[in-house]
């Protein structure tokens, strides 16, 4: 069984190096996966359903949601390798047009499981295909234009789709309706990214001392993606600077030059912070006032910065915009 990417765009939640570090780290089985313990369990339920049955019926489509690093592409790893099923990985701006997607569904094998990240980015008109597709196992193309045109049905072998999305807003009615199965990943709790992070030192063959995993995972964001990467950058400064092993000093001394704060905020953070701040006090700020200001687009504010900054009551959500809170001012005067 195995992974393939059936499109070749990636997404920018996981270029370069950090995708390479996130596959070798990536668990493969629910047992190695910690945390999500809520989702693990209906999935796992649901998994045995299907296997029991043994009637080569397919698991229900699948739809993970939450922010971004917590495990979605993760999670569908594991539910592909826990069905013994090939996993097929797309994304929703990488499907550009129906032929695209035809082209993709038409290649599955029978049981294969189709991950498509970012769907709420998935065109309208190739949604649509994707209607039929999930309910008839069946898609019709349009062949030919004009009065020749004609509509052709063509069958898809059995599949099961699992989506990711970090805004289920933004995802129509009647493609959320089409999943059986929806679920949020939410952030971890500390004990849980400790565990993670103890894990991927491991992997890497590094030592970490107690005190450093936990001073990493009270910056880590709640969120393994940041876990693991903070785990990797501190592992390098330990390299350079000294024995190899992580310490309390290492790791104290590596985040200060990554200039990440004890709450894990990043300088991207505090700087929207300051300039709501600096512009307009603790009033309420339009999205693409904010976007503006920090010259990203609303969706990157919207899905990057915001959930974490919301969890932890640094910025709040009010009918009239978004408003920096008495902690977030605390914090940030705390650091000057
Ligand atoms: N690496 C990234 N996410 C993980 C998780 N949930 N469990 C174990 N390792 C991980």
């Amino acid at each position: 069984m195995g992974i393939e990417r059936v499109t070749d765009t990636i997404t920018h939640a996981e270029d370069g190096e950090e995708q390479v570090i996130e596959q070798s780290l990536r668990p493969v089985t629910f047992d190695e996966y910690i945390g999500q313990e809520r989702l693990k369990n209906n999935l796992k339920l649901a998994i045995a359903a299907v296997k029991k049955r043994g009637d080569g019926s397919t698991l229900d489509h699948i739809l993970l949601y939450g922010p971004p690093g917590l495990g979605k592409t993760t999670m569908a790893g594991v539910i592909a390798h826990e069905m013994g099923a090939n996993l097929r990985i797309t994304s929703g701006p990488a499907i550009e047009h129906g032929g695209d997607l035809a082209s993709i569904l038409t290649n599955l094998q029978p049981g294969d499981i189709l991950f498509i990240d970012e769907i709420h980015r998935l065109r309208k008109a190739v949604s649509e295909y994707l209607y039929t597709a999930m309910e008839d196992n069946a898609i019709d193309i349009m062949i030919g234009k004009g009065p020749a045109a004609r509509s052709v049905r063509l069958d898809i072998p059995p599949f099961t789709l699992i989506g990711a999305t970090t805004r289920t807003g933004a995802l129509t009615g009647p493609l959320r309706d089409r999943f059986g199965i929806i679920h949020r990943l939410e952030y971890y709790k500390i004990p849980e990214i400790e565990k993670i992070i103890v894990r991927t030192a491991s992997i890497l063959n590094t030592e970490i001392q107690p005190a450093a995993t936990a001073l990493l995972a009270e910056r880590s964001r709640l969120t393994p993606r940041i876990a693991n990467r903070l785990t990797k950058r501190v592992r390098d400064y330990a390299d350079v600077n000294g024995d190899g092993i992580i310490d309390q000093y290492i790791a104290e001394q590596s985040l200060k030059l990554m200039e990440i704060d004890n709450l894990g905020l990043d300088p991207a953070d505090r700087n929207m912070l300051e300039l709501m701040l600096d512009n307009y006090g603790d009033r309420p700020v339009g999205l693409s006032t904010i976007a503006a200001l920090t010259g990203d687009e609303p969706p990157t504010i919207e899905e990057y910065y915001e959930p974490y900054l919301m969890q932890l009551g640094l910025l709040e959500r009010t009918p009239r915009g978004r408003r920096v809170t008495e902690k977030a001012k605390r914090h940030l005067s705390s650091l000057h």
